[in-house]
């Protein structure tokens, strides 16, 4: 069987005979059980480790199919705007459809994991003095050009290809899980999901919609605030957005689930960081602890139910971003290179 969204999910997305049949073998992701995080917070905790991508994020689900139907609709390059990951999944999928890929990045507020990615992929990369939102402004002025086609998540084909996390998540446990969380930016990410589980239920597979958590850091929280953010600020680089493109799809997906926004602070982001990777060994980029920051915050707070089945999505890859994971752990000891020099650490 040939691997990918387009060949598991081809069935549920709006595929023709023309079609590229683009992939990188993106999805089909684990569903780890966190044994030690379950049982600090009293629930049933899973991570849907879409940090194993091709390109290292969930983005890969829905970029697949973007790019795909750009080639198929003609388009002879393609642009997007980017925090990061957004941009390393286009430049992949457009390398392998042979076409180029102009990304607009915030200027020095890119992980540098994520700039490589761009670059060797062969994107030709922009840095905007400017942040995410006006990028995002300036990448839809550069589609308006003959033959570029956007495939930011105003594209529709790309909250299409994401809804496949849901499909995956339903598929391995049999039923959705209680709660769904995770984090959220430009808002693309819990609205796939919700249409995800919606389709699902509508055709029968599922029987109820999980709770939607969608989690955002204190100094970028559009969402919490229910406004918008002017000077959005966070060490989750990816989720420094202050005016999120699906805030209304988003809006109404935690309002159809009966779920909620909240917020955490940067240091609960890096505290869940480090917490996830020493407790239960699983290594994410800041963003993607914002949802465990805000389940430990509940859970202090009285407001986590025991024995809830919960799904957390760990977005993006944590070798990504090497610089925030070292900045608050202890640094390697360095020692001489002799017998005594080790034995001095292993017996002190
Ligand atoms: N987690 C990671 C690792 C991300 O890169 C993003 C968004 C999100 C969560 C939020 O998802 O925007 O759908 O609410 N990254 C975009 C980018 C903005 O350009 O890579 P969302």
């Amino acid at each position: 069987m040939k691997k990918g969204i387009l060949y598991s999910y081809g069935k549920y997305l709006p595929l023709t005979g023309k079609t590229p049949m683009l992939s990188l073998c993106e999805g089909d992701t684990p569903l780890a059980p966190l044994r030690n995080l379950s049982r600090e917070l009293g629930v049933e905790l899973f991570a849907k480790y879409d940090g194993l991508n091709p390109t290292g994020s969930f983005k890969d689900r829905g970029m697949v199919l973007a790019v795909a139907k750009a080639v198929e609709e003609g388009a002879k390059a393609v642009i997007c705007a980017s925090t990061g990951n957004t941009s390393a999944s286009a430049a992949a999928y457009a390398a392998v459809a042979g076409i180029p890929c102009f990304v607009l990045l915030p200027a020095g507020k890119v992980a540098l994991g994520k700039l490589a990615q761009a670059m060797i992929y062969g994107a030709k990369v922009l840095a905007v003095r400017g942040n995410f939102d006006r990028a995002l402004e300036l990448a839809r002025e550069g589609a308006e050009q003959e033959g570029f086609a956007i495939v930011n998540s105003v594209n529709p084909y790309r909250l299409w290809g994401q809804r496949s996390a849901a499909w995956e998540i339903c598929d391995e446990l049999g039923t959705p899980p209680d709660w769904l969380t995770l984090p959220v930016g430009n808002a693309g990410n819990i609205s796939a999901y919700c249409a995800g589980f919606e389709f699902y239920k509508e055709n029968g597979a599922i029987r109820k919609l999980p709770r939607l958590v969608g989690v955002q850091a204190e100094g970028a929280a559009p969402m919490v605030r229910g406004a918008p953010v002017d000077s959005p600020e966070t060490v989750a680089t990816a989720i420094r957005i202050g005016r999120p493109v699906s805030a209304d799809k988003a809006k109404r997906a935690v309002e159809i689930t009966g779920g909620r926004f909240l917020a955490v602070s940067d240091d609960e982001i890096l505290d869940a960081q480090k917490q996830l990777a020493s407790s239960d060994g699983l290594f994410a980029e800041p963003a993607s602890c914002a949802p465990l920051a805000g389940l430990l915050k509940l859970k202090r707070e009285g407001e986590l139910p025991s024995g809830l089945r919960i799904a957390m999505v760990l977005t993006g890859n944590g070798l990504k971003d090497p610089d925030a994971a070292t900045s608050r752990v202890p640094s390697a000891i360095e020692i001489d290179g002799t017998r005594e020099a080790l034995m001095e650490v292993l017996n002190s």
